[in-house]
């Protein structure tokens, strides 16, 4: 069934795992996840950030393709359709009213007063609605979606604050992560973490999945991390299957013939990742 990721990352919190959040670009996204989260008895969320929104014709085609999709599956698994990095409270509001179950406010670019401001006013909305919330306090690294940050930790104290004076569903503290791939060994403050668990008791967000070194990924997982962000690697692996078919075979054009090896490496990925994650079996 369709719905918010609030009782998904409360039992990951409590039980020790994560749901991967796996971000979507059109239709063959939708159907490896899916198809993934069913085959391994994992809760899931499908990501979706503004450009990939638009880029499937608006957030109305987004929500209509997953609900089509998993009656078509009969999936049984608990499935999330949250905004990825909302960028304001009226991209929220969108996403709200076309049906999705989760949003993330970003308002890290924001001084802390004004990061609060919005995303109080989203959870506000969000929550008549049953809609689960995420904020972000300080900057992820790297690009999204044309959005560039160089890393900024974020503080304990400020994290506190927007979590108290908010009510949202969880937090993502920018701790070193980046979005992309790494350069080199990412480096997470785990000690900044600990902290910022003691201080909000929410479920924590790790954004920039792609790339993160399993023992990290066990670490952040110890440390209040219940849901972890993957785009880029899905990116990867069903380009290079594309692309391999494409040069095996130069003459071929039907779509469904190069787009179909793509789908089974993302839907492999996606299976890799809930099992390092530890949310197989947990739906
Ligand atoms: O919000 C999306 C993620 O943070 C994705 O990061 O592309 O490095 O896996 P990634
Ligand atoms: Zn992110």
């Amino acid at each position: 069934p369709l719905v918010s990721m609030k009782e998904m990352l409360e039992k990951g919190k409590d039980n020790g795992y994560a749901v991967g959040q796996f971000n979507i670009n059109n239709l063959e996204y939708i159907q490896a996840i899916l198809q993934a989260a069913e085959a391994e008895k994992s809760p899931v969320i499908l990501g979706v950030s503004e450009g990939a929104g638009k880029y499937m014709g608006g957030f109305n085609v987004v929500v209509a393709m997953v609900k089509a999709t998993m009656e078509s599956y009969g999936t049984t698994v608990p499935v999330a359709i949250h905004l990825d990095h909302g960028s304001s409270f009226e991209k929220c509001a969108q996403a709200i009213h076309a049906g999705f179950t989760s949003v993330m406010i970003d308002a890290s670019h924001d001084p802390i007063e004004e990061n609060i401001a919005t995303t109080s006013k989203v959870t506000e909305l969000a929550h008549i609605h049953g809609v689960s919330v995420e904020a972000e306090v300080g900057t992820v690294g790297g690009e999204e979606d044309g959005v560039i940050g160089g890393i900024m930790y974020a503080d304990t104290e400020e994290c506190k604050r927007l979590v108290t004076e908010t009510g949202v569903d969880c937090l993502a503290p920018a701790l070193g992560s980046v979005h992309g791939e790494y350069q080199g060994e990412p480096n997470l403050g785990f000690k900044e973490m600990e902290e910022i668990l003691n201080a909000v008791q929410v479920p924590l967000v790790l954004h920039g999945g792609t790339g993160i070194p399993t023992k990290d990924i066990q670490k952040a997982i110890s440390l209040g991390t219940a849901k972890i962000n993957v785009n880029t690697e899905n990116q990867l692996a069903q380009t290079k299957a594309v692309r391999k078919t494409l040069e095996e075979k130069p003459n071929l054009y039907d779509p469904r013939k190069y787009l179909g090896p793509g789908t089974e490496a993302i839907k492999e990925t996606v299976i890799g990742k809930m099992r390092e994650f530890g949310s197989s079996g947990k739906a």
